[in-house]
């Protein structure tokens, strides 16, 4: 598999520490931001970095392309968005079709995009949550793969939040990933955007 990051990298830890070396191997991250953390964790361990800053192109369509050459050459097969903040065109996402996902940090369909821990506060919720689901061309629609949730009715600020909700994230990606390598999940017939977990590989927690 293929991390892409864009930040601190606290997901591609997760992964790197559990997934890795055992049920898939990570063999490139690339970053949309020079300097971001995330890339010093993977060059700890040796693996392939590369950025691809928006910026550096002169559509997106041209940064796609030339990121899914550069993962394609390194043999990934699937593409984990833990922390990405770019959008990938259809182009992209069809190269690697089915095998884009990505973690999000609230219940989808509730709060997608930018900011989705603020915009949960802001309506005062009492339950938030993580979302590992499949990547389509919009944002944060595609087909949910693992959810849960945790109640903090009396939350105030984003950082008791995320405090509660990075180890759900650093729980769900990794296992998302080795139901992926495992060929655990298909879409179910009746409702494709359901998608069902085969009950051999069903775990604690899998819900
Ligand atoms: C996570 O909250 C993830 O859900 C969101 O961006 C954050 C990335 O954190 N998409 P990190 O870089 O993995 O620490």
């Amino acid at each position: 598999m293929a991390v892409l990051v864009s930040g601190t990298g606290t997901n591609l830890q997760a992964l790197l520490d559990t997934v890795h070396g055992r049920s898939a191997e990570v063999v490139a991250v690339a970053s949309s931001a020079a300097g971001a953390p995330a890339l010093a964790r993977a060059e700890a361990l040796g693996i392939p970095t590369a950025v691809f800053a928006r910026g550096d192109y002169g559509e997106r369509a041209a940064r796609d392309e030339a990121l899914a050459d550069w993962l394609e050459q390194r043999g990934a097969r699937l593409i984990v968005l833990a922390g990405y903040m770019e959008l990938l065109g259809a182009a992209f996402i069809g190269r690697f079709a089915g095998n884009v996902i990505n973690v999000h940090p609230s219940l989808l369909p509730a709060f997608p995009g930018l900011g989705a821990i603020e915009q949960a506060l802001a309506y005062g919720v009492k339950v938030f949550g993580v979302t590992v689901h499949f990547v389509d061309e919009g944002v944060d629609s595609g087909p949910v793969i693992l959810q849960r949730a945790v109640e903090l009715p009396d939350a105030r600020s984003a950082e008791e939040v995320i405090a509660a909700l990075r180890p759900l994230e650093h729980t769900l990606l990794p296992r998302a990933v080795e139901l992926m390598a495992s060929g655990s999940l298909r879409p179910d017939p009746e409702n494709p955007r359901r998608t069902l977990l085969d009950r051999a590989a069903v775990g604690p927690g899998d819900g």
